[in-house]
């Protein structure tokens, strides 16, 4: 399938593997863009600019074909490096950035010169025409529905995604709330060019997190993630454990009082214990409510070829039309 997107990025499918914290490793990008989607290393997974160029590396050796970089920009408790990232990224020869948490404006023309496009993902339509209006080359837009951080407006993607559609000129992919092929046409119908999907493609034989994290998203329905951090104004939507119940009974408590301080001790330095130790109670971690439509662990290649075969079947012969 041809669309603007697969045109500008030089891959075969309009599908993108949204940038995940302690996910978006060099074999899960390799996998992804191995298949003929984009696949997407995370870059402040990496301690330092010099390990995301190890990074980089690994993943050109594991593949040949377009692969990029995620560079989140949200509030930490040590101010990352981003000079030093984005040096990575350009030396790397790295042609995809995916930014995401805040404008990436001053980092654009650095970029733009060194021929690499730029996919910011945003939460609003209003934060998606600021992108276009200030030079990004495509936006990935993410509704309510999303694991990770789905901003604080709360629109659903069935509302955000033909918004986005009236207001840009860029192409936009969909994301959020996507696990298959009727996602996939979904999101073409409401005039996206294609998807990222994050969730998804945790529970993959290729992602290289824990088995115990791939078995909590099969086992969690779509009732099972929860908001924290609202009361900061960074909600996250993590899937729900004790660790969790705690967060939101502080949250509960100390209402506009609260600081990062207060949760801090439950939340900061546990991505690595959950996604690579397995310890799923040691803290939240991001989920999306799809975790109620994926129920197997396949071959990422197998995936693709699924979402692909079913977007065709459903775009050629829709079972719910019994006439035109
Ligand atoms: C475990 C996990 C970690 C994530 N980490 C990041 C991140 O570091 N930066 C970012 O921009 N998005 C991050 N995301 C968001 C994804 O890139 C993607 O936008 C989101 O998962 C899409 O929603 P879905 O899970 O419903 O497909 C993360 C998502 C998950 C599930």
């Amino acid at each position: 399938m041809k669309t603007k997107i697969t045109e500008l990025f030089g891959i075969e499918h309009p599908i993108i593997q949204g940038g995940m914290h302690y996910v978006g490793f060099a074999e899960l990008a390799a996998a992804v863009s191995n298949a003929g989607a984009l696949g997407i290393i995370t870059a402040l997974t990496q301690p330092t600019p010099g390990d995301l160029a190890s990074e980089i590396a690994r993943c050109r050796k594991m593949t040949d074909k377009p692969f990029g970089v995620n560079l989140t920009f949200l509030p930490s408790v040590v101010q990352p490096d981003y000079q030093g990232y984005v040096e990575a990224i350009i030396e790397g020869g790295v042609k995809v950035v995916e930014t995401a948490g805040n404008n990436p404006q001053q980092w654009l023309p650095l970029l733009h010169e060194a021929g690499v496009k730029i996919i910011h993902k945003c939460t609003s339509v209003r934060h998606a025409v600021k992108a276009e209006a200030i030079g990004c080359d495509a936006v990935s837009v993410d509704g309510f529905e999303c694991g990770g951080h789905p901003g604080e407006d709360d629109i659903p993607n069935y509302i955000l995604l033909p918004r986005a559609a009236d207001e840009l000129s860029i192409p936009f992919v969909a994301s959020g709330g996507i696990a298959d092929g009727r996602g996939l046409v979904a999101s073409l119908a409401f005039g996206a060019h294609g998807i990222n999907m994050g969730t998804r493609f945790i529970a993959t034989q290729e992602a290289p997190v824990h088995e115990n994290v791939k078995k909590s998203i099969i086992a969690a329905s779509e009732l099972d993630t929860r908001l924290i951090m609202r009361t900061l104004r960074n909600t996250e939507r993590v899937l729900n454990n004790n660790a969790v119940e705690r967060v939101l009974e502080i949250e509960r408590e100390l209402g506009e009082k609260i600081t990062f301080k207060d949760i801090q001790s439950e939340i900061a330095g546990k991505y690595p214990i959950i996604l690579q130790q397995g310890e799923m109670e040691a803290g939240p971690w991001s989920c999306g409510m799809v975790a109620g439509l994926i129920d197997d662990v396949p071959k990422i290649s197998d995936l693709i070829e699924s979402i692909m075969a079913q977007a065709d079947a459903i775009i050629r012969n829709h079972s719910a039309i019994i006439a035109t």
